[in-house]
């Protein structure tokens, strides 16, 4: 059985100690390398990065892109696929004094009044997205980019990108730059991310409502997301003024209707973003495919469920924000085996993807207080939660309007009485049992009872009738009022794509000598954790694997960790998170701590798992003494960076 399993395959690494320093930490008789950092030139060129090297729009198109996040790697050949791939990887927001260190900052910006610099506004821009680069491990396990213009390539948050599914094509999509509605420029704030079957990368648009602004003729999703009045998160609109900008650069992120129609301004600019984006890293002229049927909303990432052959293709993603909501998409395809991904093969991926992810039905889940749950469905002519009337009337919305419940995504979930969670984060997948694990990261909103609720939209009583909790009482998935460690759920389904699950907590995290009363699975020394954010399953086979866990919230208990745990009672419903240091739980055990400042995200290992790979984003110095992070005047300028973690005898990581 899995208990047996699981026990024929230990932890053998010791615990690292929880610690703060400008350094990553590892275990003994473990390497950690830096790759990659923000800065690397991906092709020749783009001059090597130094202290005092002035960006330039076109040196930030070919170098990495700033602030790490979500990554996967694909192989080029079997035989090769540990030593030699294509590293995906989300470049999530920009550090502007980092940047622009050599200049003092950034430049010209007066929150609306004045114009930004079109130079700098275009560097910014070009510092998000996405970087596609192969890497090399040599002989002496050493690794190192490579410099291959067939693959390597930035997206960025000016790149065309295609729409698909219900909202493209629809009145909802029309702009000045695609007046049928079917393309858009950029993705952007790429958090964690996904991979298909198929070969190809997902990366997810999460807090991309801050480079928005809209002055008048708003609407119900520009405030239940969050789009905001009178400025932006870097002033990109304000670029305008000091740019020819008959294209829109730079006016797009000004959302303010200006013209007669849609088809004349940038009013529905942001009903371009919010979504799931499909990329080939094998094919470097293909353009992304932002995936609208898998929903709109500040989107942490997207993890594949099980696969089995003539069973719906599946997607699990999450809405990071207070009191929000966790998701699935269920294909209307049957999965085709005949599809799976051919390594060095060359053919249209995205094709495939159009086969799945364009048509299918999205769900958000209830979790209700006996450990059942439901998917419940975001179809127009579903029955809102109270039974009152159907899903489009409720939203006012035409009997079939499928792309207007896209846009409405978080009100359809409100309407449809799905369960406001603690921040969902990362999710990942046992493909084995098909268990789903999810991070809740903490939640500062979570009150003990109903009448501290407070609501999205105003009002002051409480309902399920539509209305987003900005302030949501504990319940049995989210149980620890203003929640600032967070937990691990977990949950299974009876059959791919069904309608119900069973779930329970795997952990709570809890730094116990904070003197937090909420130390509800016995943390300790070698294992306590605040704010679980990363997270992968990584398949060891035989129905054997290690969860890791990622962290986001630094203190002076310790910088932020990866941790490892290799999960029992795959059978979820036993809801006793106490277990996970018992004799029936193998010890989740802290396995490396990045520098001050930084979160540690992004996860993946070779498929030999002789080198775990994660990521280093918004460190505050580091990696000082490995590199160059000051320039000629002594400003620090950080580097987020990919780091390397492997065994020095070569073996696999953790056990
Ligand atoms: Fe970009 Fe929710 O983390
Ligand atoms: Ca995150
Ligand atoms: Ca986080
Ligand atoms: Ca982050």
């Amino acid at each position: 059985d899995d208990s047996d399993l699981s026990a024929a395959m230990a932890l053998a690494f010791r615990a690292v100690a929880g610690q703060n320093g400008d350094r990553v930490s590892v275990p003994d008789g473990y390497s950690a390398q830096v790759l990659i950092p923000w800065g690397t030139p991906i092709n020749a060129s783009a001059p090597e990065f130094s202290a005092d090297l002035a960006y330039t729009p076109e040196i930030q198109a070919n170098t990495v892109g700033m602030n790490h996040d979500g990554m996967h790697n694909f192989a080029l050949a079997e035989d090769t696929a540990s030593s030699d791939f294509i590293l995906a990887l989300n470049n999530e927001y920009i550090d502007q004094s980092a940047l622009w260190a050599p200049q003092g900052g950034p430049s010209g910006r007066e929150d609306g009044e004045g114009g930004r610099p079109p130079a700098e506004v275009r560097t910014e821009i070009n510092a998000h997205g996405v970087t596609i680069m192969r890497v090399t491990r040599d002989d002496d396990g050493q690794w190192a980019p490579a410099d291959d213009t067939r693959y390597n390539r930035r997206i960025t948050s000016a790149t065309p990108c295609k729409l698909a599914g219900p909202v493209a094509g629809s009145a909802y999509a029309i702009t000045a730059y695609s007046n049928d509605g079917t393309s858009t420029r950029g993705t952007n704030n790429n958090c964690a991310n996904g991979y298909t079957p198929w070969g190809t990368y997902l990366t997810c648009e999460e807090n991309w409502p801050a480079v928005f602004r809209k002055d008048a003729g708003r609407e119900a999703d520009d405030d239940r997301l969050g789009i905001l009045t009178g400025g932006t998160r870097y002033g990109w609109e304000t670029a305008a003024k000091l740019a020819d900008d008959t294209d829109g650069e730079f006016s797009r992120f000004d959302a303010t209707p200006r013209a007669e129609t849609a088809a004349g301004d940038y009013r529905n600019e942001p009903r371009t973003f919010g979504y799931i984006v499909e990329i080939d890293p094998y094919t470097r002229e293909s353009r992304p495919v932002k995936r609208t049927a898998l929903g709109r909303f500040r989107h942490e990432g997207c993890w594949p469920g099980k696969l089995v052959a003539g069973q719906p293709v599946v997607f699990y993603t999450g809405h990071d924000s207070r009191n929000e909501y966790i998701y699935k998409f269920v294909s209307d395809t049957p999965w085709n085996p005949a599809d799976a991904h051919m390594i060095g093969g060359s053919y249209d991926r995205l094709a495939i993807g159009d086969k799945y992810m364009n048509a299918g039905t999205l769900y958000a889940a209830r979790f209700n207080a006996d450990g059942s749950g439901e998917w419940l469905p975001l179809t127009p002519d579903a029955t809102v939660a109270d039974g009152s009337q159907t899903l489009a009337s409720a939203l006012n919305l035409a009997a079939d309007d499928q792309a207007g419940v896209i846009i409405n995504t978080c009100d359809a979930a409100d309407w449809m009485g799905a369960t406001p969670m603690d921040r969902p984060e990362w999710g990942t997948v046992d493909p084995d049992s098909g268990a789903v694990y999810m991070t809740l990261t903490n939640n500062s909103d979570r009150t003990e009872d109903d009448s501290q609720a407070t609501f999205t939209e105003g009002g002051d009583a409480i309902t399920d009738n539509g209305v987003g909790y900005a302030t949501a009482p504990v319940n049995a998935a989210n149980p620890r009022a203003d929640n600032e460690n967070g937990q691990v759920i977990r949950w299974v389904e009876p059959a791919v794509g069904a309608t119900t699950f069973e779930w329970d907590i795997f952990v709570f995290g809890s730094i116990p000598q904070s003197g937090a009363d909420d130390n509800l699975s016995n943390l300790g020394a070698d294992n306590y954790f605040s704010s679980c954010d990363g997270l992968w399953y990584d398949d060891r086979g035989d129905g054997k694997g290690i969860l890791w866990i990622e962290t986001d919230s630094g203190s002076e208990y310790t910088n932020d960790q990866v941790l490892a745990v290799i999960p029992q009672n795959v059978s979820a419903g036993a809801n006793d998170p106490s277990i996970i240091n018992s004799a029936n739980q193998t010890e989740l055990k802290r396995f490396a701590v990045g520098p001050n400042g930084c979160e540690v995200t992004g996860i993946f290992a070779t498929p030999d798992k002789s080198a775990l790979f994660i990521n280093i984003q918004h460190p505050a110095n580091w990696p000082a003494g490995t590199d160059a992070t000051r320039d000629t005047q002594g400003r620090i300028r950080p580097r987020a960076s990919t780091v390397v973690i492997q065994k020095t005898d070569g073996g696999p990581v953790a056990v």
